[in-house]
């Protein structure tokens, strides 16, 4: 089992977010122990909003872990080492109605206080407490050349924005 992941402040994540989100990757994970779902995500923000540090995601209807997101007051986004990117890949590739992603790719997931699971392998977790979620408008894209490359299938991406209430990273 990985060391114990301590809390830390937002300040004190070192980390790029244009390498962390963009090209390390994250998952999505959304649910309790009994029940929950993760998911590969790329695309993201973290920043400053209505006075507080938050994390913003994008999630797509059809994603299993949509209907997770949903019922959840809290989710959290967990990033890994770079040893993690099969895992990765399978959670992108793979959908939790078809298969048990903890199972096949090892990751051990924890009840995290805010009542969302973590996971133990993580290097960094972001528990976030969702504030604001709104679909993304096709009407309101100022480039009109996005939607139709993004969406064809018109699947637009409900957006999440996450007041960052815990932040926990490996010692
Ligand atoms: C690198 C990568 C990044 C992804 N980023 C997103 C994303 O930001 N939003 C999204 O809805 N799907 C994204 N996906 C697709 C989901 O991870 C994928 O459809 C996954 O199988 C959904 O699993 P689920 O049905 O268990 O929720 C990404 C996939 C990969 C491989």
């Amino acid at each position: 089992m990985p060391d114990a992941l301590i809390e830390i402040s937002p300040y004190q994540i070192a980390d790029n977010p244009f390498k962390l989100i963009g090209k390390d990757w994250m998952l999505i994970a959304a649910g309790e122990l009994d029940s929950f779902n993760m998911m590969t995500a790329s695309w993201g923000a973290v920043g400053e909003l209505w006075n507080k540090r938050v994390a913003i995601c994008f999630v797509r209807p059809q994603r299993y872990t949509f209907q997770f997101m949903e019922r959840a007051a809290v989710y959290t986004l967990n990033f890994f080492d770079e040893s993690y990117r099969p895992a990765l890949d399978l959670c992108g590739n793979r959908s939790g109605r078809d298969v048990d992603k903890a199972k096949e790719t090892g990751l051990t997931a924890i009840a995290g206080t805010g009542g969302a699971v973590h996971f133990a392998q993580a290097r960094l977790v972001l528990e976030c407490r969702k504030l604001y979620a709104q679909d993304i408008d096709p009407n309101h894209f100022i480039d009109q050349t996005i939607p139709p490359q993004i969406y064809p299938q018109r699947d637009f991406h409900r957006m999440y924005v996450g007041e960052i209430v815990r932040c926990l990273a490996k010692p």
